[in-house]
C-alpha cells in the first residue's frame, strides 16, 4: 500500500524521511492557508447594539440583510427598559461551523426550556422538539414552519430571543436532534414490535439540549440576541428595535367589508347604503380584483365597465364615512401604463405575464409609487390590500405561480431573498406614499418579515381553519404583526357568529366577501349567497352580527390605547396567556386563549361550538356578558348563547366602553361609560389624538387617566392634544 502510495519501491528510512517532509509541508500549508482562512472565515465578533440587544457576526457578511431595511430603533424607549448588561446566554459559547449547505450555529438549550415564535406560525404554538423551515409561503402544507410571515426568530422561555439576520432559507432544529457520541453505549432502545406507522414514526428520541440553526447558501451568519428577562420584555425590545409597534388610524380598527370582486359601483354603493340604513357600523369598504381592467397581472387602471366614474364613486362613499381600500398585487401587466417604465427595473422572470418590480431599487419604487400617488392616494383612496406577495411554491408543483428561487432582481437580490422580503418592501414603499401627506393608513398584506412591527397592516390568508386563526392571534405576539382572522362563508349559525366574534377579538375586523354577493349573515352558504337566496333567519343573524360589530366599536377606545402602548413601549396588543402568566404551567402550550390589552381574556368558541373549557389564571374574572364572577387558577366548562361573546374581564379593571359609532370621522367623539370590576387601584389610560394623521410622532397627543376611588371616578388629561376624542359620561360599578 505504502509503495503504491509513494509510487516507487523505497527503503523504510527513505519512507520515514518522505513522511516527515510531507508533514512539514502540510504544516506550512496549514499555516499559510488554513490558519489565516480560519481567522477570516471563522472569526466571531460580538457587539452591543442597544440596551439588552447584542449582535454576533461570524464569517463573510451576507449581502441584503433584513436589518438594512428596518426603521431606526426607538433608542430612548429601549434605554428606559431595565438595564441589561449581561446576555441571558453565553454568546461566546455559541458554536459556528461551515457545513456543505451553508453555516450552522449551535446554541445550548436547557432541558426545561421552551421555544415560541418563528414569526406568524400557523399550525403550532410551543415549538420545542421540531424542525422549523423558514419560508414565506401562502399555502403551507404540514407543520414545517412555512407561513405568510415565517421568521428566523424564536423566543425562549428562559427570557431571551434569537434572531438570525438573514433572508436566506433557514432551518432550525429546536432541541430535536440526537448527536452520535462514540463514548456512550448506555442509550436505551425500545424492544416493542410496532404495528402502525404512527407508532413507528412517533417521536421517541430523547433529543439533546441544543438548537441547531442552518442558513443555506451563505458563508456567514449574523445573530441578534435580545434579552428579556421575560417573554414580554423580549418582544418589547424586538418591537422597539424594529422602530416601535404600529399605531393604526382609529378607523383601521373599525369594521371592514370587502365586496365581491365582480361588483359594479352601484352594487358596492348598495352595500354601503345597507350598512348605514341598518345602523351596522362599517368603516372601510374594500374593492377586490374587479375594479381593475385586468387583475392577474394587474393593470392598475379602473375598469370603466364596472366603475364608469371612479372619482364620483370614491367621493360619494367618502361622503358616507367610508374609507376605500383597493385590492392589488405588484405584478404589473403588459397593458399597464406602468409596464414600459418599470420593466427594466424588474425581475428576470414574470408572474402571470406581468413584470415583478424590484422594490429594492429606488427607480422601481418611484415609478410604482408616483403612479399610485397621482391616481389613487391623491384621489382619496385610503388604503390598499397588497395581495400575492408571498408565493405558494410548495403546494402543488404544477400550479406554481410565483417567480422561482433562481430569479435575479436588478438590485442584486435573488428569488429566495426577495420572497422573504417582498411583502415588507412593498408595504414600506406604499406606506411612505401616505406619510408624505401626513395621513395614516391601514393595509391588508399577505406576507411580512422581520422588523415589520411599525407597519399598520394586518396579515390574512386564504386558508380558513378557525382553530388555526385563533392560534395565529396568539402567535402574533411573537412576531410584531397584526393578524386578521377574516370572516367569509360559514357552515351554520354558530360557525358564522363564533367566527364574527373572533374577528371582534382581533387586530382587524374584516368580512372578506370577495366571492359573495351579500354579507354572510344574510346567507352563509356560498352557492346560495351568489344566487341571492336569503336565510330564513337572516334578520335574526343580522341582529346578532350587528350586536358583535357594535361590541367592537364600543371597545375601540380600549383597543386604540393598547395600540398606543404597543407603539411607545412595544407591548403586543394580543398576547397568549403564557406572556402575561409566564410562571403558570397551564399556559405554556395554551394556543386557544389570549389577552386583548391589559384586562380582557378572550376564549373563542371554535368550529361551531358554544361550549368549551376556559382556563382562567390566578385572580378573579367576570363574564363580560352577564358579569358572573369566576375564581381564577381554575378551568371551567363554559357555555354561551350566540348573543354572548367569550370575553372575561380581569378583576380590578376599569373598562371604558363607548357608545358605538357607525364609523370614525375627524370629528368623532366617543361617549364613554367606565365599568368598574372589583376595586381598581390603578387608572386606565386612554390615548387621545387626531386619529388620522401622524402628529402623535411630534408629541401632539394626550393621555386620559380614568381612576376610581371607590365612590366616584376621576379624569386627568395630560398632554398636548387640543381636540377631544372622549366624553366620559358614566361610571358603573359591577356587582
Ligand atoms: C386571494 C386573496 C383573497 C382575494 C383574492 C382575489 O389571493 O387572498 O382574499 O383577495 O385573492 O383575487
Amino acid at each position: 500500500m505504502v509503495q503504491k502510495f509513494v509510487g516507487t519501491v523505497i527503503s523504510k528510512n527513505t519512507l520515514l524521511l518522505t513522511i516527515a517532509i510531507k508533514k512539514f509541508m502540510l504544516k506550512i500549508c496549514l499555516f499559510v492557508f488554513f490558519i489565516p482562512s480560519c481567522l477570516i472565515v471563522h472569526a466571531q465578533t460580538i457587539s452591543t447594539v442597544e440596551n439588552g440587544i447584542w449582535k454576533i457576526a461570524y464569517g463573510q457578511p451576507e449581502k441584503m440583510l433584513p436589518d438594512q431595511f428596518k426603521a431606526a430603533a426607538k433608542t430612548a424607549a429601549l434605554a428606559a427598559m431595565t438595564a441589561e448588561n449581561t446576555p441571558a446566554i453565553s454568546l461566546s459559547e455559541i458554536k459556528f461551523s461551515k457545513i456543505a449547505s451553508g453555516i450552522m450555529a449551535e446554541i445550548d438549550a436547557a432541558d426545561d426550556e421552551r421555544f415560541y415564535g418563528f414569526g406568524l406560525q400557523i399550525n403550532s404554538f410551543e415549538q420545542r422538539g421540531m424542525r422549523r423551515d423558514i419560508r414565506i409561503n401562502s399555502w403551507p402544507v404540514g407543520n414545517v414552519g412555512f407561513s405568510h410571515a415565517s421568521m428566523p426568530f424564536y423566543i425562549s422561555s428562559k427570557g431571551y430571543g434569537v434572531l438570525i439576520n438573514t433572508c436566506r432559507y433557514t432551518t432550525f432544529y429546536t432541541a430535536s436532534l440526537k448527536k452520535m457520541d462514540v463514548t456512550t453505549t448506555g442509550d436505551t432502545v425500545s424492544t416493542e414490535i410496532k404495528l402502525s406507522t404512527a407508532a413507528l414514526y412517533g417521536k421517541t428520541n430523547l433529543a439533546e439540549g441544543k438548537v441547531n440553526v442552518v442558513v443555506a447558501g451563505t458563508d456567514g451568519m449574523e445573530i441578534y440576541i435580545i434579552n428579556g428577562p421575560t417573554l414580554l420584555n423580549v418582544m418589547q425590545r424586538y418591537n422597539l428595535f424594529s422602530g416601535g409597534g404600529s399605531l393604526p388610524p382609529l378607523w383601521g380598527l373599525g369594521f371592514q367589508y370587502r365586496a365581491k370582486a365582480s361588483s359594479t359601483a352601484d352594487q358596492v354603493q348598495k352595500i354601503g347604503d345597507y350598512f348605514r340604513e341598518k345602523n351596522i357600523p362599517c368603516d372601510v369598504m374594500g374593492l377586490e380584483a374587479g375594479w381593475q381592467t385586468n387583475a392577474y397581472s394587474s393593470s392598475f387602471v379602473w375598469n370603466k365597465a364596472n366603475f364608469p366614474q371612479p372619482e364620483n364613486f370614491t367621493q360619494r362613499m367618502i361622503g358616507q364615512g367610508y374609507k376605500i381600500n383597493l385590492w392589488e398585487h405588484a405584478y404589473t401587466a403588459p397593458n399597464s401604463p406602468m409596464y414600459k417604465p418599470i420593466a427594466p427595473y424588474s425581475a428576470d422572470y414574470k408572474v402571470w405575464n406581468g413584470a415583478v418590480p424590484d422594490f429594492n431599487l429606488p427607480q422601481a419604487s418611484a415609478i410604482f409609487g408616483n403612479y399610485h400617488d397621482e391616481n389613487f392616494v391623491q384621489k382619496g383612496i385610503a388604503a390598499f390590500k397588497l395581495d400575492e406577495s408571498d408565493g405558494a411554491d410548495y403546494k402543488e408543483a404544477h400550479a406554481e405561480w410565483s417567480y422561482p428561487d433562481l430569479t435575479q432582481f436588478p438590485s442584486g437580490i435573488d428569488g429566495i431573498q426577495m420572497r422573504q422580503l417582498y411583502g415588507t418592501l412593498y408595504q414600506q414603499m406604499m406606506h411612505d406614499l401616505y406619510k408624505k401627506y401626513n395621513r395614516r393608513t391601514f393595509f391588508d398584506v399577505r406576507s411580512s418579515y422581520l422588523f415589520s412591527s411599525p407597519f399598520s397592516s394586518a396579515l390574512y390568508s386564504d386558508m380558513y381553519s378557525h382553530a388555526d386563526y385563533v392560534r395565529m392571534v396568539c402567535n402574533t405576539a411573537f412576531s410584531g404583526l397584526s393578524w386578521s382572522p377574516e370572516l367569509r362563508e360559514s357552515k351554520n349559525d354558530a360557525d358564522l357568529i363564533r367566527r364574527i366574534q373572533t374577528t371582534v377579538m382581533s387586530s382587524h375586523m374584516v368580512a372578506n366577501c370577495w366571492y359573495l354577493n351579500m354579507p354572510p349573515w344574510l346567507q352563509f352558504d356560498t352557492d346560495k349567497n351568489v344566487k341571492g337566496e336569503l336565510l330564513p333567519n337572516a334578520t335574526e343573524l343580522e341582529q346578532l352580527a350587528k350586536k358583535m360589530i357594535d361590541i367592537r366599536m364600543s371597545l375601540l377606545p380600549y383597543i386604540y390605547a393598547a395600540y398606543a402602548k404597543y407603539h411607545f413601549d412595544g407591548t403586543p396588543v394580543f398576547r397568549p396567556l403564557v406572556m402575561d402568566y409566564p410562571n403558570d404551567k397551564r399556559t405554556f402550550k395554551m394556543d386557544d386563549e389570549y389577552m386583548m390589552g391589559e384586562s380582557i381574556l378572550c376564549a373563542p368558541f371554535i368550529d361551531s361550538s358554544s361550549v368549551r373549557n376556559v382556563y382562567l389564571p390566578a385572580g378573579n374574572w367576570y363574564d363580560f356578558n352577564n358579569n358572573k364572577k369566576y375564581q381564577g387558577d381554575s378551568t371551567y366548562k363554559i357555555s354561551m348563547g350566540l348573543d354572548e361573546i367569550p370575553m372575561f374581564i380581569k378583576e380590578n379593571t376599569i373598562l371604558p366602553l363607548a357608545k358605538p359609532l357607525q364609523f370614525i370621522s375627524d370629528s368623532s367623539v366617543f361617549d364613554i361609560t367606565c365599568k368598574i370590576y372589583g376595586h381598581p387601584s390603578a387608572p386606565v389610560n386612554l390615548f387621545e389624538d387626531n386619529t388620522f394623521n401622524n402628529d402623535f410622532e411630534k408629541a401632539n397627543y394626550s393621555w386620559l387617566a380614568l381612576s376610581w376611588n371607590g365612590k366616584k371616578g376621576k379624569l386627568v388629561r395630560s398632554g398636548n392634544y387640543k381636540g377631544k376624542l372622549y366624553r366620559v359620561n358614566g361610571w358603573e360599578v359591577i356587582k
